[in-house]
């Protein structure tokens, strides 16, 4: 059975996880501690019946789950014979180059180190890596949540060769998904650069007082058609998340006005779902 090891059981890890392991990989999910282990494999159970239930899946939910190993925090053995490794980490620079030079060192030569970054520099995580392997070292970028959402990008940092970019665009076609090649590694890739704006523009009405979060998310809906309103998005992904990324991307000469409503509710710790309050109020 091929072999893939994803770092990080968190929200978008443990979606990558589920979605290797359902197209029939075997998959080490590699976490700090047991407890974000456990919850991962909970939400797969979660979703894999959900799916199950919807007659999406092609075998039993438990031969699915059978196919993840839990490793608590030790990346080198979760890579040893690996074809591809997915990093899905906290977005710190330093956290990400650490997972890279340890997986460098204990992956076979051929495999792919990708990272599932949403705003760091795919050059300069490679730079964690030997020369010999820079060639391999890609942005592999799902959405959340990875198992229904059908995008991935595939970014190209300097050193990036094409047939490793190739090789992605195929893992992600195996999982069912449509790919975009983001050739040019600028801050927040092609999705997030975007999207950016689009909260900025929300944030900026909603703070001059020219509209309220829920005219701004009904028109979103209603009007132009998008599955979530921007304040809704915004909880759903995660508001530390999304200071994070504009954190990195303001730091990387990307433009920006950023708004105040989006810091305070960092600044509060309303991070939306996760934490029962962000732009909305969640029970
Ligand atoms: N696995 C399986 N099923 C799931 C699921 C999961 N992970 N998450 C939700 N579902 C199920 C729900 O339980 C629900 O099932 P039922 O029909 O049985 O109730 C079904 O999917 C539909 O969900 P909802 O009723 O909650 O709502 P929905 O119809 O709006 O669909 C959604 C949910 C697919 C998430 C949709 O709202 C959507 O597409 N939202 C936009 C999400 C988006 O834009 N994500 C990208 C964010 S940006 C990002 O991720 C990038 C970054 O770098 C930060």
């Amino acid at each position: 059975m091929p072999k893939v090891a994803v770092i990080g059981a968190g929200t978008m890890g443990h979606g990558i996880a589920e979605l290797f392991a359902m197209a029939g990989y075997e998959v080490a999910l590699v976490d700090v501690a047991d407890e974000y282990l456990k919850r991962a494999l909970q939400n797969i159970e979660w979703s894999l019946k959900k799916l199950a239930e919807k007659g999406q899946l092609k075998e039993d939910p438990s031969a699915v789950l059978s196919r993840i190993r839990p490793v608590v925090g030790d990346v080198c053995s979760a890579v040893v014979g690996v074809e591809l490794m997915v990093e899905a980490v906290v977005e710190d620079i330093e956290v990400k180059k650490r997972v890279f030079a340890e997986a460098d060192r204990c992956a076979p030569p051929e495999a792919i180190l990708a990272t599932n970054t949403s705003s760091l520099p795919i050059t300069e995580i490679a730079e964690a890596v030997k020369p010999e392997r820079k060639t391999k070292v890609v942005g592999m970028h799902f959405f959340n949540p990875p198992v229904l959402m059908p995008l991935v990008e595939v970014i190209k940092g300097q050193y990036t060769s094409d047939e490793t970019v190739k090789k992605v665009a195929e893992y992600a076609q195996k999982l069912g998904k449509q790919t975009v090649v983001v050739n040019r590694d600028v801050p927040g890739f092609i999705v997030n650069r975007i999207l950016a704006r689009v909260n900025e523009a929300a944030c900026w009405m909603v703070a001059r007082g020219e509209a309220t979060i829920q005219e701004v998310d009904s028109a979103l809906i209603y009007k132009a058609g998008l599955p979530m309103g921007a304040f809704i998005l915004m909880d759903y992904t995660g508001i530390d998340v999304i200071c994070f990324i504009g954190d990195a991307m303001l730091k990387r000469g990307f433009k920006s006005h950023p708004c105040p409503l989006i810091l305070e509710k960092c600044q509060q710790k309303k991070y939306g779902v996760k934490s029962g309050e962000g732009f909305y109020k969640y029970p």
